[in-house]
């Protein structure tokens, strides 16, 4: 292996590397996916066809995004000294805190549905292969931050929807500069 080839796998100060962008536009893909589940589960009525085939997958991919980030999370830091800087002006210093809120949320959503399935009465299986057996009795402080899944999940549907206009407005439109094509050029 050459160590041009190896630049184009690790991220470099000009641009993220090949990793990088197919966990970041594969994981975009796949969140597209779950908040089309979740806005059915919203809008559609009880007892809707279109409405179970969009929910029915909402579990297992909601686990999968979660293994997804920690591995994006772990790639990140692994390549904190080597990506493309921010300014450490006020903008730069917003970038790094909406990308830092855009990682936290999607630990935290999806975690908390996690805690909640341990501690359930009906355990949690993963593409057959049973992760949590179901408990005797739900334990409590177990489920309580599940209550704040959906509400935290539309808000990280809005910091996405901020982050893509930012991109796609701001830097591409906008200031014409090449933010945009360091992830996608
Ligand atoms: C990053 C991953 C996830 C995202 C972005 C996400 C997003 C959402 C959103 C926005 C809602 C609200 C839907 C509504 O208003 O009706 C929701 C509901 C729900 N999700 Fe997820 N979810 C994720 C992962 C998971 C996982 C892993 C599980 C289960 C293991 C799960 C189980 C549920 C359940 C049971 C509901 C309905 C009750 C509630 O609103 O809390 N989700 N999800
Ligand atoms: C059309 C959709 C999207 C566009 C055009 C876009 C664009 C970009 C660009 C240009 C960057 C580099 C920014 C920089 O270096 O300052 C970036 C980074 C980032 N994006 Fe997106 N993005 C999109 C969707 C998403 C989605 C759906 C998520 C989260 C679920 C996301 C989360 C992130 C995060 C956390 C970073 C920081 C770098 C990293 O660790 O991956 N993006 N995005």
């Amino acid at each position: 292996m050459t160590g041009e080839y190896m630049t184009t796998l690790t991220d470099t100060p000009h641009r993220y590397g090949l990793i990088t962008r197919i966990l970041h536009w594969g994981m975009a893909l796949l969140f597209a996916a779950q908040f089309l589940s979740a806005a059915a589960h919203w809008a559609l009525p009880r007892e809707n066809a279109t409405r179970d085939l969009l929910w029915s997958y909402h579990y297992p991919l909601g686990a999968t995004l979660f293994l997804l980030v920690l591995l994006r999370g772990a790639w990140g830091l692994a390549n904190l000294p080597r990506r493309p800087a921010h300014t450490g002006d006020l903008f730069g210093r917003a970038a790094v805190a909406g990308h830092v809120a855009i990682y936290a949320l999607m630990v935290i959503v999806p975690f908390t549905r996690l805690l909640a399935a341990a501690g359930s009465d009906r355990g949690f299986s993963y593409f057959g292969w049973q992760i949590f057996a179901p408990r005797e009795t739900e334990i409590a402080w177990m489920q309580a931050p599940a209550e704040l899944h959906g509400e935290m999940g539309w808000v990280l549907a809005l910091l996405i929807l901020g982050h893509i206009a930012m991109a796609v407005i701001w830097h591409r439109l906008i200031r014409r500069d090449e933010v945009l094509h360091r992830m996608a050029g």
